[in-house]
């Protein structure tokens, strides 16, 4: 069995307890103000931008640094266009009887509906794939590990990642997914995981008047 090479640890910051503490709050300073945001503008998002944020999702930790995600940017009008009547017909049947009645309970205050304009307003969407296996260079299936988990976290980066770049995101789950496999060509070891709406807020946008739960309640110390 081969051993991966190893290599120094580099640009490890060394940092005070001082300068870590207020690092820590500065970014949760910057954090807190994500929002997710279902009125958008039609502002474009530079490719740079994404591309910088995508690079960032890439390095997320994942099992056995199999990575197994991969991450369409949808852009072209017509793609868009698609992929809304196609998200609208799933929505309408979750809202008209397929959903259970506690969780259009839990989603009542946010006023979310079966009309989603914002996967073709906004300039971009990004379609989060999960890789379930892969497959190496003589067509076997290589097993993937903490898929979920994995491709999450590489969520979290890039969300975090284009809200420090200034741009406004939401995350999408029409469900079931698999229309997006056909109109975006994924091949079927991966499965849509959900839809990240980028962009810019319309000039009108509100959000829901929610709040977070404070810390006592989200942690113990042990
Ligand atoms: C996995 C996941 C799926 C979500 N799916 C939807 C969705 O389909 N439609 C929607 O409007 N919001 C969706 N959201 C956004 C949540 O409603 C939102 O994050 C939550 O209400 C908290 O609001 P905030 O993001 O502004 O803090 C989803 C969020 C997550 C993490």
């Amino acid at each position: 069995m081969s051993k991966e090479e190893h290599i120094p640890l580099e640009n490890f910051p060394s940092l005070t307890p001082a300068q870590m503490e207020e690092k820590a709050l500065e970014f949760y300073g910057k954090i807190q103000n994500r929002r997710s945001i279902r009125s958008f503008s039609d502002r474009m998002v530079p490719r740079g931008v994404i591309e910088n944020c995508l690079l960032s999702a890439g390095t997320a930790p994942n099992g056995a640094n199999l990575q197994p995600w991969h991450f369409c940017v949808v852009q072209d009008p017509a793609t868009k266009a698609e992929i809304r009547k196609a998200a609208e017909a799933e929505e309408y049947e979750f809202y008209h009887g397929k959903a259970p009645q506690d969780w259009l309970d839990a989603l009542a205050p946010l006023g979310t509906d079966e009309s989603k304009p914002f996967l073709e307003v906004a300039s971009t969407l990004i379609v989060v794939f999960a890789k379930s296996f892969g497959v190496d260079q003589e067509g076997e299936k290589v097993k993937h590990y903490y898929v979920n988990e994995s491709v999450g976290i590489a969520t979290g980066f890039l969300i975090a990642a284009l809200h420090d770049a200034g741009c406004a995101t939401l995350t999408h789950t029409p469900s079931p997914m698999k229309f997006l496999n056909r109109i975006l060509d994924r091949p079927t070891n991966e499965r849509a995981f959900l839809v990240l709406v980028a962009g810019f807020p319309s000039k009108d946008a509100t959000v829901p008047n929610i709040t977070k739960k404070p810390l006592g309640e989200i942690s113990s110390w042990h």
